[in-house]
């Protein structure tokens, strides 16, 4: 059994020191390997790959790049620094210090909570592991594999919590969360979006775009949480999660940008003819994907999100800049649809609707992506412009879930939405063609697939046509 010490997973958690949490890593160490070389990338396990490793918490000097073999990255552990005295900052218990320890009461729900977020970090590596044979440059694989080898972190980073503070439930659920399989029938990721295909690139940019923004916003949720540790570790995983959202939001960017330059050249406008991805299609996936992640904040009316606030467990993004930490008073405005799917105003109480408050701060988030893409379709000089689709539209959770909308929010029938779905969501025919642009891997350094602009520098500095990924050695 592989030996766990400071060198082999960079922590800042003691674990040199701490004997039974080393032993439960050490057990769990294997079967995440394991679990790496079966649902990891397929392929390119072996080569040396040009990847920024996380080394401590000091803002300037955190990431380390190098070339690594992936199954051999250095999986670290860090929270970020303690805040002294930090007391809590929501909720019921607000004013009090902060818990070092479970609270006992709270114990079942902060575990479901560490659970679910750390179910999504393995499940993306999952969808994500065919993309490198089809990758449309050699920066764009690197990026692809930063991103996964990170996730594979923030699984680690939950691990840690639940081996550490949840005793030996906690390590049952380290060892579930190796064991569920995005998109399986038996044992699915817990989460819609998690299991759903990521098989072409464009989906890629997308979930990184819209899903891992998710991410950051519930992560913003937690990093206020009461439970310091978890408001520690969390608060760490930002830092990575920029990284994705930027591989995301700029790899549409690139495609838009392409697309835009062939719908120009093209005599009839069209950047299919030039083998580009269409602007139509772009919206698609948007439109797609962005729904799937409005989904993933859960109901717009919720007692689980009251409680959860009220217990001082998960706050909102950005806490301190809301004037009234408690919420027992206010109410918050909605359009909630009556039996029929009509609309009708109504006033929730405020900690009932804490999951549309932090769903208002991520698509306030999103927009601020699509104006850049927009902005970039005025420049190369076309009137097309995307957006983001109605909240109601193509929902699975909460109160729209059951009922059609259109793009617009407007209430429609289930027949004209079967009528129109393939207009509004990629179809299968969409797929194919996207899929076809995508046969195979582009991997010459400084090149790029016709349907993607390059990006204007490369990765740590390096010049664009840098090997990111060397033969084996
Ligand atoms: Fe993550
Ligand atoms: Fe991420």
């Amino acid at each position: 059994m592989a030996h766990i010490t400071d060198e082999r997973i960079p922590n800042n958690v003691n674990l040199s020191e701490d004997k039974r949490l080393q032993r439960a890593l050490e057990q769990w160490q294997p079967n995440f390997l394991q679990w790496w070389m079966e649902m990891g990338p397929a392929g390119f396990q072996a080569n040396q790959v040009y990847l920024r490793t996380a080394i401590s918490v000091d803002s300037d000097g955190w990431a380390h790049y190098d070339f690594v073999k992936m199954p051999e990255y250095r999986w670290g552990i860090f929270l970020a620094e303690p805040v002294a005295e930090r007391k809590i900052g929501f909720g019921d218990p607000i004013g009090q210090p902060v818990w070092q320890d479970v609270p006992g009461e709270h114990r079942n729900t902060l575990q479901r909570l560490i659970v679910t977020q750390g179910d999504t970090e393995p499940a993306s590596v999952e969808q994500q592991r065919m993309l490198g044979h089809t990758c449309p440059s050699m920066y764009d694989l690197r990026n692809l594999f930063q991103v996964n080898v990170e996730e594979g972190r923030h699984l680690w980073a939950m691990v840690y919590l639940l081996q550490r503070f949840f005793g030996r439930e906690g390590r049952e659920e380290a060892e579930e969360l190796l064991m569920r399989r995005s998109g399986n029938q038996d044992r699915p990721r817990i989460l819609g979006a998690f299991n759903e295909p990521i098989d072409d690139w464009l989906s890629f940019y997308m979930f990184t775009m819209f899903t891992d923004r998710d991410g950051k916003y519930q992560l913003l949720a937690l990093a206020e949480s009461g439970f310091d540790p978890l408001s520690r570790t969390t608060r760490f995983m930002l830092t990575e999660e920029a990284h994705h959202m930027f591989v995301g939001e700029t790899g549409i960017g690139r495609v838009v940008q392409r697309s835009a330059e062939l719908t120009r050249q093209s005599e009839n406008g069209d950047a299919r003819e030039l083998g580009g991805i269409d602007l139509a299609t772009i919206q698609k996936y948007l439109n797609l994907w962005y729904s799937l992640s409005l989904d993933l904040f859960g109901s717009e009316v919720s007692t689980n999100a009251a409680s959860f606030f009220g217990a001082g467990l998960k706050g909102r993004a950005k806490e301190d800049k809301y004037p009234d930490h408690r919420a027992v008073e206010a109410v918050y405005p909605m359009e909630l649809p009556r039996p029929d799917g009509t609309l009708k105003p109504e006033e929730v109480p405020l900690r009932s609707a804490m999951n549309e408050v932090l769903r208002d701060g991520y698509v306030e988030d999103c927009q601020r992506g699509v104006d850049r893409w927009n902005k970039t379709l005025a420049e190369v000089g076309l009137s097309e412009r995307l957006a983001l689709p109605s909240r109601r539209f193509h929902r699975h959770q909460g109160v729209f879930a059951g009922l059609a909308f259109d793009p617009q929010g407007r209430l429609i029938s289930k027949e004209e939405w079967e009528l129109r779905r393939d207009q509004w969501l990629p179809s299968a025919a969409d797929r194919t063609y996207v899929k076809s642009l995508q046969a195979k891997a582009i991997t010459k350094p400084g090149e790029m697939a016709h349907w993607i602009a390059a990006p204007p520098r490369g990765v740590n500095n390096k010049p664009l046509d840098f090997v990111y990924l060397r033969a084996e050695a």
